[in-house]
């Protein structure tokens, strides 16, 4: 018989969590992908505290089967996948990882805006296809941020960064749409409306746990620029896939760049991936191996300092 005091459930098969193994006793998923529900629910069922990702939906039914769970943790920054009303009804400590990752998503969000506006991903196909036939002036030319007008939504950690990173190509201006202003930003504060309007480039990092909704359907492509970038490294969630497919297959907007969707893996048959002007990523803001590192890290003292009752990263502690 065990002496350890916790019972913790793992759904991922991956890192091997050796620290929390020393205090919990601990069921993690033995197989690669997403850990069964009816597994998970019936893990949980005496579980301390769990050790979750994106795709684990912690709703209601989880969490009134999950009775004795004190802590949640999430690997990763974002946590729409936990109802966290519930949470705070019955007292349950959610930790995230937020910072760890910020340098390396805002990166990604800079890579994928420059790949979309310079065309990369078609161009880099056009030569290995032998499209690559002479110089010419105006073949696979795209746009420049030089000049340009970036709208960030949701200037936050993410959002902040994302702005300082771009900077130095020299945009005319950073403008930006949060819930209310900033006071200690230096970039303009604009309505969402004018946010559509007036960029060039509208780039989406915005926490969605603060937003009911869709707020990218066709009706707000419409009021974008027709030659505007639509860039999203937050969640899916808040954009209509098939509107956009309309905006920018009818010209309405002229690219975008996605590293999230919705659904997640994304439809290989959604039209979306037949167009040229449309760059879709498997959600890979924070792959840098380091990030990784340190998100595993954080989420597994996160979860011991829950159990242990110390101080956690994140929205409830
Ligand atoms: C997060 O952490 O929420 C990202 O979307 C994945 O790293």
């Amino acid at each position: 018989m065990s002496n350890k005091q916790f019972k913790v459930v793992i759904t991922e098969a991956e890192p091997p969590y050796n620290d929390i193994k020393s205090i919990a006793n601990v069921y993690q998923n033995p197989n690669p992908g997403t850990l069964p529900r009816d597994i998970f629910l019936k893990e949980s069922k005496d579980a301390d505290g769990i050790l979750c990702l994106l795709r684990d939906k912690i709703d209601k039914e989880f969490l009134d089967n999950a009775k004795h769970l004190k802590v949640i943790s999430t690997l990763s920054v974002g946590y729409d996948h936990i109802d966290l009303d519930e949470c705070k009804k019955r007292g349950i400590k959610v930790g995230n990882t937020p910072d760890v990752l910020t340098a390396a998503t805002a990166e990604l969000a800079v890579s994928l805006t420059l790949a979309v506006s310079r065309r990369l991903i078609e161009a880099a196909d056009a030569a290995r296809n032998g499209e690559w036939k002479i110089w010419t002036p105006f073949w696979m030319t795209g746009n420049g941020i030089q000049n340009s007008i970036i709208g960030i939504l949701g200037l936050g950690r993410i959002g902040g960064t994302v702005a300082k990173l771009l900077e130095p190509f020299a945009p005319e201006n950073i403008i930006y749409h949060n819930r209310k202003p900033k006071n200690e930003s230096k970039y303009e504060y604009v309505s969402f409306e004018d946010l559509l309007k007036k960029s060039d480039y509208l780039i989406v990092c915005v926490d969605v746990s603060t937003i009911n909704g869709i707020l990218f359907d066709y009706n707000a492509f419409k009021k974008m620029k027709k030659s505007a970038t639509f860039v999203n490294i937050s969640r899916g969630s808040i954009v209509n896939h098939d509107d956009l497919y309309k905006a920018l297959s009818e010209g309405e907007i002229g690219a975008a760049g996605l590293d999230v969707t919705n659904p997640e893996p994304f439809p290989t048959n959604h039209p979306l991936f037949t167009l040229k002007n449309c760059v879709i990523l498997p959600h890979i803001g924070s792959a840098t191996i380091s990030t990784r590192e340190a998100m595993i890290k954080l989420s597994e003292s996160n979860l011991i300092n829950g159990l242990t009752g110390k101080p956690i990263v994140g929205p409830i502690q």
